[in-house]
């Protein structure tokens, strides 16, 4: 029952989020009481015929979620996927035709079009439809599967007007990661345009590209400053590249708004792509003792680290995105390592150390090798120590990266405060005790002075 096999569920589960938060609470549920019995409905939305606009979509699955909550006064648990699908759970007797018929007597108003639904319902009740979780949720993919094959992909509705009109807040689809957010405003074959927000004090690259390509940032909002001349872009500034080798680097100074236009439509397949790499790193996160959380602050303090040591943007920026995938090449290590609570035998040791180098593959095979070569590499080089000790290679002292040696202290500051199954959480300050004692072995000095300092401003930083 623990091991639901989500992998085999991603076409249709897009939203694993919302798999997730069911999958914990049917477990716990049954977990908590052998005897209990429930009924889990799935109403699905063919929203592509209604040929919304995507926010529009978005808001009238929100007023399909609140109208299912408030019909139902008993006690009933609502999970939303893919924003076509939501999953019921209710102890009470079936509630699939009540509902189904309130929805389609229902007229929904959003933005001033009015839309009636005729949504697709099927049905499974624990414990008579499966034994266990993994084969009740089967049972009603099968069922949905029957009813329609075809929920691998969103669509982008398209118009069939010339003109259009768009009004504040309205976007055809969206990409969102912790420092940034992308929506794509208006496409055509060959042009994309964006609006994106990044959060203050992140850095992000334009670089030239190939043949044909033509991308034009114009700043809306907030400031950004060239890493090579200090200059400070303000609102009404614009970076614009085309094809060639250069490549620049920028920082936000504050938070700040851009419309970005390319000749190079990326959205789909930039979505696609990270989407899959934060849901693998997710599924990394679930099946080990690593967190979103613990990539998340990597990310800010080595960043920090590389600071007080005056790197350039250029390594600021790969350090932050290595340190947030770091073990990504973990999801290649079978489950039964990553959660073995006693300690490995050597055989088993050989294989976990594999992960580093699965690391700079999965890096590699998703990114542009040119520009992504470092990234991978830092990836690759994280369990590398000052004194030839570490892991792949056994180099030492500056022949690993600088980017490399300052996400290994991070990763062990941060893994020695933080709870793990084999290892009760330390102090803050055992853990820096322990950070120093490391100093010339496993760490080299300079990193670890400015991860001193980093980590003093760190701590400032979040205790505000
Ligand atoms: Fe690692
Ligand atoms: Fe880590």
């Amino acid at each position: 029952m623990e091991s639901i096999n989500k992998k085999n569920k991603i076409g249709i589960w897009q939203n694993l989020k919302g798999l997730d938060n069911l999958y914990q609470t049917i477990s716990n549920l049954i977990k908590s009481n052998m005897k209990v019995s429930f009924n889990l409905t799935m109403f699905s939305f063919d929203m592509e015929n209604l040929n919304l606009k995507y926010s529009t979509q978005i808001k009238l699955f929100d007023q399909i979620s609140k109208l299912i909550k408030n019909y139902l006064e008993e006690d009933i648990e609502l999970f939303q996927f893919d924003q076509n699908k939501i999953i019921t759970l209710s102890f009470n007797a079936s509630i699939k035709n009540t509902l189904v018929h309130k929805l389609q007597s229902e007229k929904f108003n959003i933005d001033d079009i009015e839309i009636s639904l005729s949504p697709q319902a099927v049905e499974t009740i624990w414990p008579k439809d499966g034994k266990d979780f993994d084969s009740l949720l089967d049972k009603l993919l099968q069922k949905l599967k029957n009813i329609d094959n075809n929920y691998e992909e969103l669509q982008i509705p398209t118009h069939p007007d010339s003109v259009l009109i768009n009004q504040k807040g309205d976007f055809i689809d969206k990409v969102e990661k912790v420092s940034t957010q992308l929506y794509l405003i208006a496409k055509d074959k060959n042009i994309e345009i964006i609006k994106q927000n990044i959060i203050s004090d992140r850095s992000f690259q334009v670089r030239g590209g190939d043949e044909g390509n033509f991308e034009l940032f114009y700043i809306l909002d907030g400031k950004v400053k060239n890493e090579d001349n200090d200059l400070i872009l303000k609102r009404g500034d614009s970076i614009s590249a085309k094809c060639g080798d250069q490549e620049k680097y920028f920082k936000t100074v504050t938070d700040t708004t851009l419309l970005y236009i390319t000749s190079n439509p990326i959205f789909a397949s930039e979505r696609k792509r990270i989407k899959d790499l934060l849901s693998l790193n997710e599924r990394i996160a679930e099946k080990d003792i690593e967190t979103q959380e613990h990539c998340n602050r990597l990310q800010q303090l080595s960043r920090m680290t590389g600071i007080e040591l005056g790197l350039e943007e250029k390594k600021l920026f790969n350090l932050g995105f290595a340190s947030f995938l770091h073990d990504i090449g973990k999801s290649k290590i079978p489950t039964s390592l990553l959660q073995k609570p006693e300690k490995l035998t050597e055989d088993e040791w050989d294989i976990m150390k594999q992960h580093a180098y699965w690391g700079k593959q999965i890096i590699l095979e998703n990114f542009n090798q040119k520009y992504f070569e470092r990234i991978a590499e830092i990836i690759n080089q994280h369990h590398e120590k000052y004194d030839g000790s570490g892991y792949p290679h056994g180099l030492s002292g500056a022949d690993i990266l600088i980017e490399a040696q300052i996400l290994s202290v991070v990763d062990a500051y941060d893994a020695m405060i933080n709870e793990r199954p084999y290892q009760k959480a330390l102090s803050r300050e055992e853990a820096l005790k322990e950070i120093k004692s490391e100093k010339g072995k496993q760490f080299s000095p300079k990193t670890v002075e400015a991860f001193l300092q980093a980590e003093k401003k760190y701590k400032n930083k979040v205790s505000k």
